[in-house]
């Protein structure tokens, strides 16, 4: 084969090298556009009605099918010079046609086993059907904000957990090992939005974010890095500026830390409009002074907005040099190299039923949701014996929907709400011989209708037991889904009044994407499970807890605020003056009391685990810490051990606790196990300064399984 660049045999830097020099400006300028074809379907990206361009670098957003897809990579591969695939982007946040349990529901499962065995699929299902090599996830922004309608898409507010599914999904995307990523149903996965865009102020969607070096080192570029060692091959940088520079255009984050700190070698694509919207940012309204901008940084795709057509002219007059050019496209054709698409570049044509949604697709599902729904209260209600309840009044305005469990993100997910099941009939199938009146009671929205509070009410009284289907729709979070206020919206409130004032036992299911400021449900339900929005099968796990056949074992990922007035509240804030005054919130003046409504790690079970005490000793360069849990009760039940390490001492003020790890486990009635962790000084002890810097210092350490039990220890020095 004369044609080095597609011969297999050869290392993927010299093909790179080899088609490079092949290239003409125009068709590198190509490599580095991703358009749509047609107009994009996601109200948000607003855009060209863009026709087909063969030597485009990346399609995204295509939703035609496999078909399609391979007619117009024929057209790439076998009607162009140089025959360069297309890369087809989409973004697969939490499944393709099997609803899983969105990234926040699936943090609060803390089983990142769980979620790299759904990644897997997802990759699998968007590959086979879809045609998809890239998803534009995981989201591993961590956020303290739940107004904000992203945080839905992410994994929490805490960095190392949030780091611990980011890995998750990478390995389940691109496989185990870098040869893993050419084969059949593997997907480049995609760290996004790089970074700090979760810090939104006031949780606003797109607005200014001002991040001190610490705050990224302690938050923000945690999660990113640890996506970055497992193998991403592409991030996606955002929409928000760090600290005056936008990010498209921050070569401080784009190229110091991400590549020469932490050696990535793949690429980074803009945010949709990122690079023209440096005009919205006051930076510059030239496009050839935005596309120098963002390619000299480290940004080498350009999402839709085109500006990057400008390539040429600028390398023309001098302004942009041919080899920062050929960096950026060589990252990009090192990808399509690694992804096998010169070899195979079509995908096999196989009818849906055929590669998704197979049964064990739909069991993962179910398995995801069972350990995604969380237990907020009991008092002893719960678990139901179905045979004794007889008449159920099913209320709220979530009682019939598909969408809400589905939630955001899910365009090709809902296309087939056949896969998706909802609280009606579940309720209709565990409890097959209870009468059941379901009411609706209200909207979504506030829709003035208090008849409809009404009816429901006067169903409640007519029950032995009232399930109340609250929370919000699919579509209350999400991009550009930010909230003023984070309580039940609609009339909500005050069809809860209504249902308490029956007196009758009330049973709330939550189902959402952000945490909701559920006080008065907890106030007045005998139980509250917390759904979130936990994908097809998310009705049926929660009926199975209702009913006892699942011993409900998540964990929340976030701390939830008894009002907005008190974001952000999140459990590894740092120390403050005066701390005798209440864990981790400032006082407020009004009647709140202190300290958050739920803490994060909090969870409910039917069992009850004790806690051993934390033993930790020296061993070489490390300690080693243990501890042993026992399940004390009579069900078996599945516990995570969540290791809090303090840093009592310090010269810059310490988080008042910050996870170093977590482990989940499954004990059988009387069982007894020991959870082990190794705590490196260099990786667990260190902290960031002021500039950033680790700083590693000796002197005591606090270490706690999950605030049951903990111990002291000193570290003297490496
Ligand atoms: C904008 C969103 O911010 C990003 O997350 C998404 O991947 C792109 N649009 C493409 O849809």
């Amino acid at each position: 084969m004369n044609v080095r660049y597609k011969d297999p045999s050869l290392p993927v830097d010299v093909r790179v090298k080899d088609l490079l020099r092949r290239m003409t400006v125009e068709e590198k300028m190509c490599q580095l556009l991703q358009q749509t074809i047609g107009k994009d379907a996601n109200p948000e990206n607003i855009g060209p009605d863009n026709p087909f361009n063969p030597l485009v670098g990346s399609v995204l957003s295509f939703t035609e099918g496999a078909k399609a897809r391979n007619a117009y990579q024929r057209a790439a591969v076998e009607k162009t010079r140089l025959g360069i695939p297309i890369l087809w982007g989409y973004d697969v946040i939490h499944g393709w046609r099997t609803g899983f349990p969105v990234s926040l529901a699936q943090a609060g499962s803390f089983n990142p086993d769980l979620t790299e065995r759904l990644s897997r699929v997802a990759a699998r299902e968007c590959w086979a059907d879809g045609g998809v090599n890239w998803s534009f996830s995981p989201m591993v922004e961590v956020c303290h904000d739940p107004r904000w309608g992203r945080v839905v898409e992410g994994y929490g507010e805490d960095p190392y957990t949030a780091g611990a599914f980011t890995a998750a999904v990478v390995r389940g995307y691109q496989g185990r090992k870098p040869s893993d990523l050419a084969k059949p149903g593997h997907v480049a996965a995609c760290l996004k939005h790089f970074v700090g865009y979760s810090a939104s102020e006031a949780g606003r969607d797109y607005s200014y974010t001002d991040l001190s070096e610490r705050a990224l080192r302690e938050w923000y570029l945690p999660p990113f890095e640890a996506g970055v060692r497992a193998g991403a091959r592409t991030l996606m940088s955002s929409f928000n500026d760090i600290t005056g520079t936008p990010a498209v255009a921050n070569r401080r984050i784009l190229t110091d830390v991400l590549r020469e700190e932490w050696g990535f070698d793949g690429f980074v694509v803009s945010d949709w409009g990122a690079v023209s919207q440096l005009k919205d940012q006051g930076y510059s309204d030239d496009p050839e002074e935005q596309t120098l901008a963002a390619l000299l940084a480290g940004n080498d795709m350009d999402m839709c907005d085109g500006v990057f057509q400008c390539i040429p002219a600028l390398v023309a007059s001098g302004r942009l040099k041919k080899a920062d050019l050929d960096r950026a496209v060589a990252r990009v054709l090192t990808v399509k190299f690694e992804l096998g698409l010169f070899e195979n570049p079509y995908v096999p044509e196989r009818p849906t039923a055929e590669t998704c949604q197979l049964p064990s697709d739909r069991a993962l599902a179910l398995d995801c949701a069972r350990e995604s729904i969380a237990l907020l209260k009991n008092d002893g209600l719960l678990p139901l014996d179905p045979k004794k309840v007889r008449r159920i009044a099913l209320v709220g305005p979530l009682a019939e929907s598909y969408h809400a469990h589905i939630g955001s993100w899910s365009a090709m997910v809902a296309a087939d709400a056949t896969g998706a099941s909802n609280y009606l009939e579940q309720v209709r199938a565990f409890f097959p011989k209870a009468k059941i009146a379901c009411e609706k009671g209200c909207g979504i929205v506030d829709d003035g209708d208090f008849d409809a509070i009404e009816r429901a009410g006067a169903a409640a009284e007519a029950a032995d037991l009232v399930l109340f289907a609250c929370g919000e729709e699919g579509w209350q979070t999400g991009e550009y889904k930010s909230r003023v206020d984070i309580d039940l919206p609609g009339l909500q409130d005050a069809l809860l009044t209504r249902l308490v004032a029956t007196g009758k036992p009330l049973v709330a299911l939550v189902t959402t994407g952000r945490p909701l400021a559920i006080g008065r449900l907890l106030d007045h339900c005998a139980a509250v499970l917390y759904l979130w929005q936990s994908g097809a099968r998310a009705a049926e796990a929660a009926m199975e807890i209702l009913v006892g056949l699942t011993n409900p074992s998540a964990k929340l990922p976030m701390t939830f605020p008894r009002a907005v007035g008190q974001i952000p509240v999140y459990y590894n804030a740092h120390s403050r003056s005066r701390s005798w005054a209440k864990d981790y919130t400032a006082d407020l003046e009004d009647a709140l009391p202190d300290g958050p409504l739920l803490p994060f790690g909090f969870g409910l079970s039917y069992t009850t685990f004790e806690y051993g005490p934390v033993k930790v000793s020296r061993r070489g360069g490390a300690f080693a810490a243990s501890v042993a849990v026992t399940n004390t009760g009579k069900r078996a039940g599945k516990e995570t051990v969540l290791w809090y390490l303090t840093d009592v001492w310090a010269t810059y003020t310490q988080p008042v606790r910050r996870v170093v790890g977590f482990e989940k486990i499954e004990l059988a009635p009387g069982e007894t196990k020991t959870v082990r962790l190794r705590i490196d000084p260099l990786r667990d002890l260190s902290y960031p300064d002021t500039e950033g810097r680790r700083v590693l210092e000796a002197g005591e350490f606090r270490l706690s399984a999950s605030l049951h039990s903990e111990a002291r220890f000193r570290f003297e020095g490496l």
